[in-house]
């Protein structure tokens, strides 16, 4: 971690907060440790995992046969050896925020996965904390912080951008961040909301996060069929934001939609539509 991380992002205390008080960490030799309570937070190579409780979750950290298809789908220059010339893939949805936010803008990218989203932020001059509950992928997204580059194992070859701004990656809860109320300038949500156990809390956690007038980026993919997410759910997120049904009222900036690609193996690339929202928060409930 880089040691101005913890107060550029006002990193706090997963532990001993409640609804009105959080205190600071500060970045010890072991990782990070709360200023108020004492409690340690340990690194895992390199990641700090900054969650309520730290030794559970590395307990439970699942086996992730998907990082290197999270690799190529953020990094690639070259699409993966299978995928046609003209790519079906659409822009990254973080192209129908960056028009909106100011020079320097203070971003957190919730459910960061291995940051591509975070490092195209960073790339155009924001400051920016990619947050994953999956220790693999921020070590991934550090690697890629460090060297710019990563060899994978077929022999293949991802890159980054080169970050303009502050970039850094934590492990720790969308659902519980470990972070200041109103600090940021914008939230982003990308391909997560609809993988969370508690979707509201989601919400409700980008509006505490967001400053009055900050932009909350949701990008949503849908996946036909009778279990997914029903016929319209897109219309059933925008009703919670404008009602303030979810802590604060968000107005709509623009909306879209793009078309989100994972490469499954090296011959297939399963592709999702993706739902894009920019919402402004107005108030908060
Ligand atoms: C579908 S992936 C999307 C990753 C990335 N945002 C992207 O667009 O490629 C969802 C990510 O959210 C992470 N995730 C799921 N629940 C989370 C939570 N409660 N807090 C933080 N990350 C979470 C997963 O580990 C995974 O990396």
């Amino acid at each position: 971690m880089n040691p101005a991380t913890p107060e550029r992002f006002d990193l706090r205390c997963p532990r001993c907060r409640d609804a009105d008080t959080s205190a600071r960490v500060r970045l010890g030799p072991q990782g990070l440790v709360c200023a108020g309570c004492g409690a340690s937070f340990p690194m895992v190579e390199g990641a700090a995992v900054l969650v309520r409780d730290p030794d559970a979750l590395i307990e439970a950290q699942p086996a992730d046969p998907d990082l290197t298809q999270y690799l190529l789908a953020d990094f690639a220059r070259e699409p993966p050896l299978a995928w046609p010339a003209a790519s079906p893939v659409g822009p990254c949805p973080t192209s129908w925020l960056v028009p909106h936010l100011t020079p320097g803008s203070r971003v957190v990218d919730l459910g960061c996965g291995v940051g591509g989203a975070a490092f195209r932020l960073a790339s155009a001059g924001h400051d920016v904390l990619g947050l994953d509950l999956r220790c693999g992928r921020i070590q991934a997204a550090l690697q890629l912080r460090s060297h710019g580059h990563q060899a994978l194992g077929d022999g293949s070859r991802v890159v980054a951008l080169k970050p303009r701004g502050h970039l850094d990656f934590l492990v720790g809860d969308a659902l519980d961040p470990p972070l200041a109320g109103e600090a940021f300038d914008a939230v982003v949500v990308q391909n997560l909301y609809d993988s969370v156990v508690d979707p509201v809390l989601l919400l409700n956690q980008c509006g505490a996060l967001l400053r009055p007038g900050g932009l909350l980026l949701l990008a949503t993919p849908y996946q036909p069929g009778p279990v997914a997410l029903g016929p319209e759910p897109d219309l059933a997120l925008r009703q919670l934001l404008g009602t303030g049904a979810c802590g604060a009222t968000f107005t709509c900036v623009t909306e879209g939609e793009t078309t989100w690609g994972l490469p499954d193996g090296k011959r297939r690339l399963v592709l999702y539509r993706c739902d894009v929202l920019v919402g402004r928060k107005l108030t908060t409930v």
